[in-house]
């Protein structure tokens, strides 16, 4: 039997139990944030609070929401949630429960939620993004990651496929509702990310374009960043390459062709191949097969060719905590449909596998990296 004295050390002081049982807690009810986040978003609360001129009080969201007369309390304790986690702010930090004298403001994080506000940003809404984040396919997925961690069929099997029986690329073929959120929300997330690229007063804004004059976009969605680069740049030739479905169901735009097809058989010829969060989708082996098509349809280094990355490089991210778990939560997230976020040499090692001889990671956009390779 140990002695006494050994098993006294074993014990956590008071304090850090507390503090571990605070933490756990505070782990476990991460979700409720993201469900908070959800249902305001639902409710229409930032572009709410934008078309009452930037500031609202509980009783006037309330009406604009559509909230029941019996549910004004529980809105209030919805935006205690969000004031706290600095998706909104409010002059008053514990109204009381009917308070007339609590505005509620947006913050910078919500003004990406609001829309249709001034300026440039007034184009930029996250909305449709989280609504691909969270959202009841990839919760019900991720709920069942620890039986997919020791299902026999895991090997050969996304999470996604395991939890819904089919592919995320098929059930968005299938079910056109779910295929329409998926797209919007990549049209968002491309909307903001070009933006940032090509604003004149980011560092080199629009330079991975220099010397590009024809450009595919493989897997470009509904073809936010073709149509951005065509408006900026309308010498740079834009072709949008993506499953025949995706292409039906793209907004038509007079600077930007649509080709449907599959990147792993063919990528129309031009100066660079565009792939922003591709590879992050495939594992090693497809993302050699995506790159070999790719350095196919560029010309050498010499005459111009490229492939241009946008996707995380694990790592990279500006220093703070907040970045890194956004990193690594990301990369957990992805696992959902087998695709995973790489930390600079596994980007190497996929690179030199599918023939290239160099690259760059030219700039952190956020918890990003633009990267350009070489053949
Ligand atoms: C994560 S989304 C990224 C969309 C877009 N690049 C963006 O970031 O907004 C992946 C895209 O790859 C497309 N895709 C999947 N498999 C493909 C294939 N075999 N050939 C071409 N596109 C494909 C999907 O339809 C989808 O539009």
């Amino acid at each position: 039997m140990a002695p006494i004295q050994e098993n006294k050390e074993l014990i956590m002081s008071t304090a850090d139990m507390l503090q571990a049982h605070l933490e756990l807690c505070h782990h476990s009810f991460a979700y409720v944030k993201s469900m908070a986040l959800r249902a305001a978003i639902d409710l229409g609360i930032p572009g709410a609070i934008q078309s009452s001129g930037g500031a609202a009080t509980l009783s006037g969201l309330a009406s604009k929401a559509g909230i029941h007369p019996t549910k004004l309390s529980n809105l209030r304790r919805l935006l205690r949630v969000l004031t706290t986690s600095g998706i909104l702010a409010a002059t008053d930090d514990e109204p009381p429960a009917d308070s007339e004298t609590a505005v509620y403001t947006l913050t910078p994080v919500s003004r990406l939620l609001a829309g249709g506000g001034e300026g440039a940003e007034g184009s930029h809404n996250m909305t449709p993004l989280i609504g691909v984040i969270i959202n009841p396919l990839a919760v019900a997925a991720h709920l069942s990651m620890s039986e997919w961690f020791t299902d026999e069929r895991a090997a050969a099997m996304s999470l996604f496929e395991v939890a819904h029986g089919c592919t995320r690329w098929d059930k968005i073929k299938e079910d056109p509702t779910d295929g329409a959120v998926f797209n919007a929300g990549m049209v968002a997330d491309s909307r903001i990310i070009m933006d940032a690229l090509l604003r004149d007063d980011s560092d080199g804004g629009g330079e991975f374009l220099q010397g590009v004059n024809s450009l595919v976009d493989a897997g470009g969605g509904h073809g936010a960043i073709a149509v951005a680069i065509a408006r900026s740049f309308p010498h740079v030739k834009c072709t949008v390459l993506d499953l025949a479905h995706v292409v039906a169901g793209a907004p038509p735009d007079a600077n930007v062709k649509f080709v449907a097809g599959d990147m792993f058989e063919h990528i129309p010829p031009a100066d660079a191949v565009l792939l922003k969060w591709i590879l992050h989708c495939w594992k090693d082996e497809d993302c050699v097969k995506i790159l070999r098509r790719c350095k196919e349809a560029i010309p050498t280094r010499d005459a111009g060719g490229k492939v241009i990355i946008i996707d995380m490089v694990v790592g990279s991210a500006a220093g703070s905590q907040e970045s890194k778990e956004m990193q690594v939560l990301f990369d957990l997230f992805m696992m959902y449909i087998d695709g995973v976020e790489r930390e600079e040499h596994e980007w190497s090692k996929i690179f030199t596998q599918a023939g290239f001889s160099d690259y760059k990671i030219k700039r952190v956009l956020g918890f990003r990296s633009i990267i350009e390779v070489y053949p």
